[in-house]
């Protein structure tokens, strides 16, 4: 399984990256404003430093949601650095653009996936990704992780190569879930990465080897 993190922060994408376990990065444009990053040159810039930071996917996502403001921004972003992937959101007219850019070579990741039909859509298209966002069906008591599940396993049954991005990850429990469904990347906060290494006897079994240690060796 491959981890992104989900953030537009270049400390906690240097920090993640610096782990060692980071395979590419997904941004929003929720989370670029979070960082205050404002103005379409900006943003660029900002692509392209986390493109610098790391070696793997970084997905942009466009802000245009007709077709041809989509396949625009899409073209300009993909120009921005070869490991960009265009993010797109499941709409009309976002299957299309994804069709368009599959087919000149584009990679692409079909996001605000919430159900198997969309996903579904994204496959025929011939997305990069589909993004199903766990927490956020969470959120309204549905089941976040089976809907990543039911997607991974008709994907397997009809070999569509569309790969499944496990989205909106809240915390380890949803990784792990995502793990057992075989989802093949989850983009995560970095406290949900990191919060994978957490555990008390780990903690407790590393003291008492540092004491023994020290009882000998002074
Ligand atoms: C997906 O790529 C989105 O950026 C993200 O995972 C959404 O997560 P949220 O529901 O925590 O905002």
């Amino acid at each position: 399984m491959k981890f992104f993190i989900d953030t537009a922060n270049l400390e906690q994408i240097r920090e993640a990256y610096a782990l060692g376990v980071l395979d590419g990065v997904t941004t929003n444009p929720s989370l670029m404003a979070k960082e205050g990053i404002k103005g379409t040159e900006n943003q660029r810039k900002h692509y392209v430093e986390i493109c610098n930071i790391v070696n793997g996917d970084v997905s942009a996502e466009v802000i245009a949601t007709d077709y041809e403001g989509m396949i625009r921004e899409g073209e300009e972003l993909a120009a921005l650095n070869p490991h960009i992937v265009v993010k797109v959101p499941c709409i009309a007219d976002g299957i299309k653009a994804i069709k368009y850019f599959t087919e000149k070579g584009i990679r692409t990741n079909c996001t605000l996936v919430f159900s198997t039909g969309q996903a579904l859509m994204a496959a025929k298209a011939g997305a990069t990704y589909v993004s199903p966002f766990v927490g956020r069906l969470d959120d309204i008591c549905e089941n976040g992780v089976e809907v990543v599940a039911d997607i991974v396993n008709f994907y397997r049954y009809y070999n569509y190569k569309t790969q499944v991005l496990a989205a909106s990850i809240r915390n380890t429990k949803h990784i792990m879930e995502c793990v057992k469904a075989g989802a093949d990347v989850a983009t995560c906060p970095l406290s949900a990465i990191k919060g994978l290494l957490n555990h008390p006897l780990t903690d407790a079994g590393l003291k008492k080897f540092l004491e023994d240690y020290k009882k000998v060796n002074g």
